[in-house]
């Protein structure tokens, strides 16, 4: 009988990286922090949040894990993972699926800045939704774990 099974991918240097990723390999690793959301449509909210930012040496892609939490509770909110994959013109690629699932084929149109800033990550996200312009959602700030 055939043998389908998967070869054993060879151990990859833990330490090596892909030279295509080397612009953003500062984002490898755990990050830990929170933020602030909101939305002229909604309530404002605080959340405590992880992102995982992981790669291996074969490809030049970074995987991104994000979850989020009630800051009282720790009760889950939104979670989301993805690629993010930078291209030679200095362009990051990056794909990402939400746990709110066609959430952002939904929106209109979504914005993310990040900023690393004395070694702390942050980031903004605006939004425009068929009924309201183009608006600020979340705010947050992660530190390096
Ligand atoms: C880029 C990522 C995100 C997108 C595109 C997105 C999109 C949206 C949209 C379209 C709405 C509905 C707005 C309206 O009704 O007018 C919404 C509401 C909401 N979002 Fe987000 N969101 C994102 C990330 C998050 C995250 C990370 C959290 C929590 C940590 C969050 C928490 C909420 C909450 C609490 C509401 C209010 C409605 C509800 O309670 O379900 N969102 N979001």
């Amino acid at each position: 009988m055939e043998n389908i099974s998967q070869p054993p991918v060879p151990p990859a240097d833990a330490a090596a990286v892909h030279p295509g990723i080397e612009p953003i390999s500062y984002l490898l690793g755990t990050w830990k922090g929170q933020g602030e959301g909101g939305f002229p449509t909604i309530n404002s909210f605080s959340y405590g949040e992880e992102l995982r930012f992981t790669h291996h040496s074969y490809r030049p892609v970074i995987a991104y894990t994000q979850k989020t939490w009630k800051l009282n509770s720790g009760e889950p909110m939104h979670a989301e993972s993805g690629f993010w994959r930078p291209k030679p013109d200095g362009f990051i690629e990056v794909v990402i699926a939400q746990s709110t699932g066609l959430a952002e084929v939904l929106v209109k149109e979504i914005t993310r800045v990040f900023r690393l800033i004395g070694g702390d990550l942050s980031y903004e996200v605006e939004m425009a939704t068929n009924s309201t312009s183009l608006q600020p959602h979340l705010r947050a700030s992660l530190k390096k774990l």
